[in-house]
């Protein structure tokens, strides 16, 4: 970021009482992606000195928030904090018993720069691997999780880890962020409790219809919408989209009546 820009968000920050820069990177994926809302439980993984806390509370209008960092972060009126390693089973193991049922884990952990771009995008990677582990034991059914990223070959594997898990997933790249820096946001949204993939073939019993005229079929108590599928069907369905609470699969064979 040009330095009259990074000014500019720096002095920005200090006229609204915001801790960080950062702040603003979390307005803006907020506004764009819709990731927290009023009454959500908010836990930040990396969270000193507070930026995104701040904002966090903002958003989720008396939700809980809750903040970990190696950093003791300075106080903020009804943020809970916890001083600790994230990577760490004691620090997760004080989250969790704070928490169990979060609607967005949100992490802008950065590791130490070394200056070596190879190691430091590595320990990035490891963070955001653990964070997004953290997240998967946390997120309720169709929560949401956003992650910073210091770009480089491991990239790839690892927005491809996020896919497994959400509904959708896609980047957020911050105005605020420096331009020329690879740092980048992997959002997940609406987190799969299902263990339903898309691309998976199943064989279903189609036992209703729905409004819209496709047959419903459970799939461990899972909804499936097959389109063209009838009460009784016997079919192999493969699945084309998994969503927090139903899929859609399409017929691949129908067994044929006696
Ligand atoms: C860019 S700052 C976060 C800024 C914050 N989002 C804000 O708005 O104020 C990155 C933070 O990640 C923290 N961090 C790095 N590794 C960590 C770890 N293993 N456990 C906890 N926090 C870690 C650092 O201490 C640092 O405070």
């Amino acid at each position: 970021m040009p330095a009259k820009k990074r000014d500019y968000y720096y002095n920005k920050a200090k006229q609204m009482g915001y801790r960080s820069r950062a702040s603003f990177k979390l307005q803006f994926i907020n506004k764009k992606h819709h990731l927290i809302k009023n009454g959500d439980t908010v836990v930040d993984l990396g969270a000193a000195p507070g930026g995104w806390l701040q904002v966090a509370k903002e958003l989720n209008g008396g939700g809980t928030v809750i903040g970990v960092d190696l950093q003791r972060i300075e106080p903020i009126e009804g943020v809970e904090t916890i001083k600790g390693d994230m990577t760490a089973p004691e620090t997760q193991a004080k989250i969790f018993e704070l928490v169990d049922e979060v609607d967005t884990v949100i992490c802008d952990a950065a590791p130490n720069l070394s200056g070596n771009w190879a190691l430091d995008h590595a320990r990035s990677i490891d963070l955001a691997t653990v964070a997004l582990e953290v997240a998967t034991r946390l997120l309720k059914n169709g929560g949401h999780f956003v992650v910073k990223v210091f770009q480089g070959d491991l990239y790839d594997g690892y927005v491809k880890k996020v896919e497994k898990h959400f509904s959708y997933a896609t980047t957020y790249k911050s105005q605020a962020s420096r331009e020329q820096s690879a740092e980048i946001y992997v959002i997940g949204k609406g987190f799969l409790t299902t263990s339903l993939r898309k691309g998976n073939v199943v064989d279903v019993t189609i036992d209703a219809m729905g409004k819209t005229g496709d047959g419903i079929a459970h799939v461990d108590d899972f909804v499936v919408f097959v389109k063209g599928g009838n009460v009784g069907d016997k079919l192999k369905v493969k699945i084309r989209d998994v969503k927090p609470s139903f899929a859609f699969g399409d017929i691949v064979e129908k067994e044929k009546s006696p």
